[in-house]
């Protein structure tokens, strides 16, 4: 039920049950908690899973192990979403030795209480399980600073931690060659293609900060021979390995597709119909484009298409003198991520002394956006006349162009 090879099992699970990731970040297909057991001589379960999951997990562990023990456990990542259930196992094999970088250990020790029986590992590093070699690679800030990768060499099988992780249950399978994305309804197509928008959704909210940690590891990876990536979000890449690790390298090098996010906020509305009418006319010029209201969708949709997009346009009206606060915050948070390389469009209304268009520039202008114009802020009610979106929708197609 779990086996990925002879020598490889999946003992993870779904979690369907959880509505926010990390206490904020929706999860309308749910998320699965990865782990592996590596069976040899000797066997190794490659991080564990959920608190709220322990039942489920020991049952797949038990299963999979059919009577025998574990020797170690291998920690890439002290996130509790896979950890949480370190000290339990533990319980429940006492022999098991614990495989963990230097960084681990006090983590270890502040989350999970674990001191002992602890195999201390540092970049390169090997054990043996038989015929079995699992080497260690330190990946720091991928996404805490303990983050390591396990390379299991015979198998050419990397066990990447949340690197090539996505959101989304898995329906039907484990691999890309069976796994669907649980709830989706428009999962056709290849598994690559249905986990794409939940895959960038987890990296721009989750790791998006860390792109230049994240092409730090990818150069370090880059000269092993990698046949499968046992990430422990998502679907294990067999046949998507080399479209999940370029596209990993284009999300961490900032790099967009051509096209606009649309990102608005509006108190009345008038602001929501400057930013209807640029995505009419980026329409009509076959301009691709997304466009989320920070008043009605969660942040992390307006997330994970700013990191598809090369353009960004934000619309919010002055308040309190200052930038409404959903896109305020959402430019603290593009901000915090490090977003760079894209163009910058501000556009709002305001009442009595427009604010938001400036400020808003200037945040862009923090970030090092090229601005398409110097924005629109237009006063009191939307009309086209206020708001010339088709020439702002002209300038963007030549940018694009
Ligand atoms: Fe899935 Fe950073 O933990």
């Amino acid at each position: 039920m779990g086996k990925i090879s002879d020598r490889i099992r999946y003992v993870g699970v779904n979690d369907l049950k959880t509505t926010a990731f990390e206490g904020m970040w929706p999860l309308p297909f749910g998320v699965s908690y990865n782990s592996y057991l590596v069976m040899d001589e000797k066997t190794a379960l490659i991080d564990t899973a959920e608190l709220g999951f322990a039942a489920e997990y020991m049952e797949n562990i038990r299963r999979e192990l059919d009577g025998r023990k574990i020797d170690y456990l291998v920690i890439n990542h002290m996130e509790p979403d896979h950890s949480s259930l370190i000290a339990m196992v533990r319980e429940s094999y006492p022999d098991v030795r614990i495989v963990a970088n230097a960084k681990t250990v006090p983590i270890l020790k502040g989350y999970q209480g674990v001191t002992d029986n602890i195999h201390v590992v540092k970049d390169g590093d090997s054990i043996s399980l038989g015929n079995s070699t699992l080497t260690f690679y330190m990946t720091p800030m991928v996404h805490w600073p303990e983050t390591m990768v396990t390379y299991f060499a015979e198998e050419q099988t990397l066990f990447s931690g949340d690197a090539f992780g996505s959101f989304g249950a898995l329906e039907g399978g484990i691999t890309d060659s069976d796994a669907g994305l649980y709830g989706s309804s428009d999962a056709a197509g290849s598994v690559f293609g249905a986990f794409r928008d939940e895959m960038r959704r987890y990296y721009s909210n989750i790791v998006g900060k860390y792109g230049q940690t994240v092409q730090a590891a990818l150069k370090k990876l880059s000269g092993m021979s990698i046949a499968r990536i046992c990430s422990t979000h998502g679907p294990v890449w067999e046949k998507s390995v080399s479209d999940v690790v370029a596209y990993y390298d284009r999300l961490s090098r900032y790099e967009g597709e051509k096209g606009v996010c649309i990102v608005y906020s509006s108190m009345y509305g008038n602001t929501a119909e400057a930013a209807k009418a640029l995505a009419a006319e980026l329409e009509s010029r076959g301009v691709p484009y997304a466009i989320h209201n920070l008043c009605t969708e969660h942040v992390s949709y307006a997330y994970r298409d700013a990191f598809k997009y090369d353009t960004l346009a934000v619309g919010a009206p002055t308040y309190n003198n200052d930038i409404f606060p959903p896109a305020y915050n959402f430019m603290y948070g593009i901000s915090a991520r490090l977003v760079k390389n894209r163009r910058f469009f501000a556009f709002g209304s305001f009442t009595w002394a427009g604010a938001s268009v400036k400020l808003l520039n200037e945040m862009a202008g923090r970030c090092g956006f090229d601005l398409i114009s110097e924005g629109i802020s237009f006063p009191q009610a939307y009309s086209r006349e206020k708001c010339d979106m088709a020439a702002v929708a002209d300038r963007i197609k030549a940018a694009l162009a």
